[in-house]
């Protein structure tokens, strides 16, 4: 089965062809980063105004990867999937109005896709082994979340962050240290040169709680900033290494503490910030040592993307049984889904 999906919940406009779910025949990821980098911040007005313009070239440009065109679109492609929340409104929207109106002209079966589904399943793209029942742990800008995958469609979120998500947590640690946006992958890449073990930020494990909670680390640096401003790159290097080593270890401990727990063989990361190569590391040892096996996606699959949204519309269809029902036009974006909303 042949699927066009589209992506665009936040900041990246993303279309992809995917082939029975796992295999991407292409995918187009057109982000925004420039727009919004001098606000430290996606402005939502800002990000669907970037969607109107970006989706009709990168959906040209997805099928033209993918040696298609629109002439020969109705042979090719069996469905259309689109990201309808969690997300932002404006946002959102582009995409289900694009997907809608395509699934309209070319009488194509309209697949109704759940942000967070996109990234709990991005490991099955590459990794065919994997299976139900999983742990999936959701890191990303906007949420931070212990998910127990006990079957297709059957989830139960054991646990989520009470104020900051991971990827806010470094960007907002990177812009206090005076890094660009988005400060994340900046943060990480200085901190490869920094010693961990040069300031004991506290982990915050919430014992007793599956939650995070990333704030209290968010204080700490901004008090050791006043109390020791930045003296050199050695300086900063050390504290994104300290900062990164401790969000890493909390994301980690817990994961693997609920993974024993529920007596789960599996875990799989999905979201911007499982392209941290300090979590990625840490997980991959943690794996090996506790014989749990650990799936990662490539980074291209860690970010927002469509072959993840194509690949979770696949598995609906196939594994939920819920077959293909035609052009649902009424299909509206809903900005705050909750992943247990299954269409
Ligand atoms: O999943 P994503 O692309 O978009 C959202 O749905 O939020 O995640 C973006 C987040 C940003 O906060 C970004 O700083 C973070 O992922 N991120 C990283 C890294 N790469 C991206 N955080 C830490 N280390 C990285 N290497
Ligand atoms: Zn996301």
């Amino acid at each position: 089965m042949n699927i066009l999906a589209i992506e665009t919940s936040c900041d990246e406009t993303s279309a992809s062809l995917v082939s029975n779910g796992t295999k991407v025949k292409s995918v187009v990821i057109s982000s925004q980063i420039k727009i919004h980098a001098k606000y430290f911040g996606v402005v939502p007005e800002l990000a669907s105004r970037a969607h109107i313009e970006n989706i009709n070239p990168v959906i040209t440009e997805t099928l033209t990867k993918a040696g298609l065109s629109f002439g020969t679109f109705s042979k090719k492609i069996d469905a259309i999937a689109v990201t309808v929340g969690p997300g932002l409104a404006g946002a959102l929207l582009v995409g289900v109005i694009a997907a809608k109106t395509m699934a309209s002209i070319y009488h194509k079966p309209l697949i109704p896709v759940n942000h967070l589904e996109g990234h709990l399943y991005s490991s099955f793209i590459e990794n065919r082994s994997i299976r139900p029942p999983f742990l999936c742990i959701i890191i990303s800008g906007g949420h931070t979340e212990l998910i127990l995958v006990e079957d297709f469609g059957k989830y139960k979120i054991l646990g989520a962050t009470r104020d900051d998500a991971a990827g806010e947590a470094f960007d907002k640690a990177a812009k206090m240290l005076g890094l660009e946006y988005p400060g994340g992958p900046i943060l990480d890449k200085r901190a490869e040169f920094g010693n961990p073990d040069a300031i004991k930020f506290t982990r915050p494990y919430m014992k007793g709680s599956w939650d995070f909670s990333f704030s209290g680390i968010k204080t700490a640096l901004l008090n050791y900033l006043k109390a020791n401003p930045v003296k050199n790159k050695r300086h900063l290097n050390d504290i994104c290494a300290s900062f990164r080593q401790a969000i890493a270890e909390t994301i980690c401990y817990k994961a693997f503490e609920a993974a024993e727990k529920f007596n789960l063989k599996q875990i799989a990361l999905g979201g911007g910030v499982s392209a941290n190569s300090l979590i990625r590391k840490m997980f991959d040892q943690e794996g090996r040592k506790n014989k749990v096996k650990v799936f990662i996606p490539s980074l291209i699959y860690c970010t927002d993307n469509a072959a993840m949204i194509g690949c979770a519309a696949y598995l609906k269809q196939k594994e939920c049984g819920l077959g293909l029902s035609y052009t649902r036009l009424q299909l509206t974006p809903t900005p705050s889904l909750l992943l247990e909303n299954w269409y």
